[in-house]
This record gives C-alpha cells, sequence and structure tokens, in this order.
C-alpha cells in the first residue's frame, strides 16, 4: 500500500482541502475520539515551535494516540552527526507518523521518501508549512462563510515567510485577488507570482502599507520578519519594525475584515488591536487543532470519523 504524507499543499485538490475543511469542523464539534488508540506520533522538531507542535501533540491525544519525540534537536544524536536519513529510519522503527519541521528546504520531502511512515511536513525552511495553510482555510472559511472570491493582503516577510507560500497554493482553488506588501528586501519570491501568472490569479505588490489597501481586504495576513533566515543581520535591522499594524488604520475596514497571523508576532500588530473584532490570530492557532486533527487522519487512512 502506497504510504500517504503530507509534504506540499500542492498536494490536495480542492476537493481535499474541502474534505479536510469538513473534518476539521466534525472535530471542532467533537474533539475527543479515539481513532489513534494503539498508535503512535513522532514529533520531530529540530526547529523552534510553540503552536505548531503542541497543537500537533493535543491532537495525537485527543484522537487517543501517544506521542514520542523532541524539540530540542541538540539533545538527540544527530548532534554526534546522524544523518537525518538514519534519525528518519530509526523513528520509522518505533512510530506509526512522524510530523517534522526542519530548517532546510526539501527535508520533509527527503523524509517521506525514505521513511517506512507516513510524514507529515511542520514547516521545512521558507518552502512549505501545508498543515498552517490548511488552518488558515479553516479560519478564513469560518470568519468569510466561504473561501471564493476574496480579496487577500498578505503584509511582511513575503520572501522568506513559508506561511504565505503555501498559503497562496492553498488559496488558488478558490478564485483570490492579492495584493503583496513587502519591501523590497523581502518581495514575494519569482516562483509564487509565476504560479498565480500561469493561473491567472490577479495580484498587486506594494512597498507601502496603506489604509487604502486595509480598506479593500476581505483577510488581513499579516507576518514576522524572520530573523532566522536572514545571512545579513544588517539587512534585518534594517526591515525588522518595516510594518506595524495599528488599530487606527482599520477604522474604515470592510465589516468582514479578519487580521490573521501565523504567530509568533513580535511587534507587526500593535496590542491596542487585540481587542478588535477583527483580530482573530489567536482564535485562528486555536482552528489548528482540529485542522490538524483532520490532516492525521487522513495521511492514516482513518476515514470513519463518526
Ligand atoms: N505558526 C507557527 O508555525 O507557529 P510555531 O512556530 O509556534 O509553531
Amino acid at each position: 500500500m502506497k504510504i500517504k504524507s503530507l509534504v506540499s499543499i500542492h498536494q490536495y485538490s480542492k476537493d481535499d482541502i474541502l474534505c479536510i475543511l469538513e473534518n476539521a469542523a466534525r472535530f471542532e464539534a467533537s474533539p475527543n475520539r479515539n481513532l489513534m488508540e494503539g498508535r503512535v506520533a513522532a514529533t520531530l522538531f529540530f526547529e523552534p515551535s510553540t503552536r505548531t507542535r503542541l497543537s500537533f501533540e493535543t491532537a495525537v491525544n485527543r484522537l487517543g494516540g501517544r506521542v514520542i519525540g523532541f524539540q530540542d534537536a541538540s539533545t538527540t544524536s544527530s548532534s554526534k552527526g546522524e544523518t537525518l536519513k538514519d534519525t528518519i529510519l530509526m523513528v520509522s522503527n518505533y512510530a506509526d507518523l512522524i510530523i517534522m519541521r526542519h530548517h532546510l528546504e526539501g527535508a520533509a520531502r527527503y523524509a517521506s521518501e525514505v521513511a517506512g511512515i507516513p510524514v507529515i511536513n511542520a514547516g521545512d525552511g521558507a518552502n512549505q508549512h501545508p498543515s498552517q495553510t490548511l488552518l488558515d482555510l479553516y479560519s478564513i472559511q469560518k470568519t468569510q462563510g466561504r473561501l471564493d472570491n476574496l480579496t487577500i493582503t498578505l503584509v511582511g516577510d513575503l520572501r522568506y515567510g513559508r506561511t504565505v507560500h503555501s498559503l497562496i497554493a492553498g488559496m488558488s482553488h478558490f478564485k483570490p485577488s492579492f495584493h503583496f506588501v513587502a519591501p523590497d528586501e523581502m518581495r514575494m519570491p519569482d516562483e509564487q507570482k509565476s504560479f498565480c501568472d500561469n493561473l491567472g490569479i490577479p495580484y498587486t505588490e506594494h512597498t507601502d502599507f496603506t489604509e487604502d489597501i486595509i480598506n479593500r481586504s476581505d483577510i488581513l495576513y499579516m507576518t514576522r520578519v524572520q530573523r532566522e533566515r536572514f545571512t545579513d543581520p544588517e539587512e534585518y535591522e534594517r526591515v525588522k519594525n518595516v510594518y506595524i499594524l495599528r488599530r487606527s488604520m482599520i477604522g474604515q475596514s470592510k465589516s468582514n475584515l479578519r487580521i490573521l497571523h501565523p504567530l509568533p508576532r513580535v511587534n507587526e500588530i500593535a496590542s491596542d488591536v487585540d481587542d478588535s473584532p477583527k483580530a482573530y490570530f489567536i482564535q485562528q492557532a486555536r482552528n489548528g487543532l482540529f485542522a490538524r486533527q483532520a490532516i492525521i487522519c487522513d495521511v492514516l487512512g482513518i476515514n470513519h470519523l463518526i
């Protein structure tokens, strides 16, 4: 039997995505289900995480499974020089599922090729973060009542932000329009723009983060400047405070506008936004639990959720 992994959001068709979102809603209505009884998930986090690791681990626990793993690779034999391949082969001996975050782009795909068990990509470098995209789509669908024909403004580090790269691919099935707001140093890469061009998805690029752009948006997706991916610390210092969303900037925005952020935030959303009914980033992270329950069941072939 072919092993199913989630390496990239590009693997999922529109119907696959809608099925995951339907199942996420089922898990939100009833999160505790013994669908993973007797199974073990390994969370291998070679990079720091709060939400992704803890929500995946909560998802496994609420599904009745057990979790092994690490959150600090320096405590593992990779610090003695063990290769990623050998680490993955070892974990495949012990677990039924690998959930892995790694700093190298392509690491998840490589792991899925050598593992004898399913692998879920929990973020690989600046490349992809597919489970984040599914929880983002679930959040957008919940707050807008639909996914089709929305205007989505992506703000901040569009060069290194893997969540925005995955989100463009995930939204591509639903006739979106995008505004890309970034300084020159963090512009959306050509790969993502060509992807939009080839599918006829309209987008505009801006260096100024203006109220006019906010007022035209249904979703405002703020992102952190990814300090850990900059090779030049001076370049990071130049751009780290480039955009800060303040409450005064959303006064004239559409009533359906929701502000999303994959988190963690540093200072790109001021604290006076937190109490706005348009701020949705804390609920967004909560939605991650339900989306990840649905993803785990999908890769493990657990089809009977009721
Ligand atoms: N959004 C996200 O990936 O958060 P963590 O880095 O805390 O997992």
